[in-house]
């Protein structure tokens, strides 16, 4: 069956309707320049349920005035090929305008959650998110939508969102994909130079040295101390052991699941990383 591309909201009722009513519908939004970690999401999309929407839009709301928002990757064709190649039933690309009224009051908000770690240095960024995916559910309406584990922050909250809002969407989380050196699958991994790519393998480093260890305080300390060898040319952001349910720092004491967390400019590219580990 060939993927059938909606820009708007009537040509996204069309796309659905023509589906049929039969069988759930998974959502696996991006913001494009789909690679190998994309491929494996819709993979497991098509696991979940009988037909696949991705969405491919670059949402304005969740970038700063000093991030990348102009010069993201953009890579509409290939991206089709790549949803036609795996199976997509329906790609919903829509215009800034068609998503974003200019008159529009309302948004949602991450809350406290959305504050710490990553959106203490992303002000906004989680707002942002929060509301697109919303947005996106509401005009989708998936049964189920499918997320990786790489944006371990925005996964919690988007859990936190559907929680404390009674999205009916089941959140479904896809593993991390890694180059096999280590390096987390990325859209932005392609404006790192050569001597950049060598940099950023710091953080995956940084996560497996940490992950041989049971303590926090050992965790924290094994892994920063492979993040200080690679200063300056890593300029680290954060790092940190956190509950991956609320991403508040876990105490000397905690068993049980915590997410080893990193964010890292390297040239003048914002890398992030994380491992789920269990400490018993
Ligand atoms: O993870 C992303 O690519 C984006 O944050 C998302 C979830 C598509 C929202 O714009």
């Amino acid at each position: 069956m060939d993927v059938v591309v909606a820009h708007d909201r009537a040509g996204l009722q069309e796309a659905r309707t023509a589906l049929g009513g039969a069988g759930r519908l998974a959502l696996v939004p991006t913001m494009g320049a789909l690679h190998e970690g994309h491929r494996s999401l819709i993979r497991l999309a098509r696991e979940r349920a009988d037909h696949v929407a991705v969405s491919i839009f670059v949402n304005p709301l969740q970038f700063s005035p000093n991030e990348d928002f102009s010069r993201y990757p953009r890579t509409f064709d290939a991206d089709l090929e790549v949803c036609a190649a795996e199976g997509v039933g329906i790609v919903f690309a829509p215009s800034d305008e068609v998503m974003y009224r200019p008159d529009r009051q309302v948004s949602v908000s991450a809350g406290e959650m959305g504050a710490i770690v990553e959106g203490a240095f992303r002000p906004g960024h989680f707002d942002g998110v929060l509301t697109v995916v919303l947005k996106l559910f509401n005009l989708v309406r998936p049964d189920v939508a499918v997320f990786g584990q790489k944006d371990a922050q925005q996964l919690a909250l988007i859990r936190r969102m559907v929680l404390d809002l009674d999205v009916p969407v089941e959140i479904v989380a896809g593993p991390t994909v890694r180059e096999p050196d280590g390096l987390a699958l990325s859209s932005r991994n392609r404006y790192l130079s050569a001597e950049d790519r060598v940099v950023a393998l710091a953080l995956s480093r940084a996560l497996r040295e940490g992950a041989r260890h049971r303590a926090p305080a050992d965790i924290r300390r094994a892994a920063r101390e492979v993040l200080d060898a690679a200063a300056p040319a890593l300029a680290l952001d954060y790092l940190v052991l956190a509950d991956p349910a609320t991403f508040a720092e876990v105490g000397d004491d905690h068993v049980g699941e915590a997410v080893l967390a990193v964010a890292a400019r390297v040239g003048s590219t914002r890398l992030i990383d994380n491992m789920v580990l269990t400490l018993t």
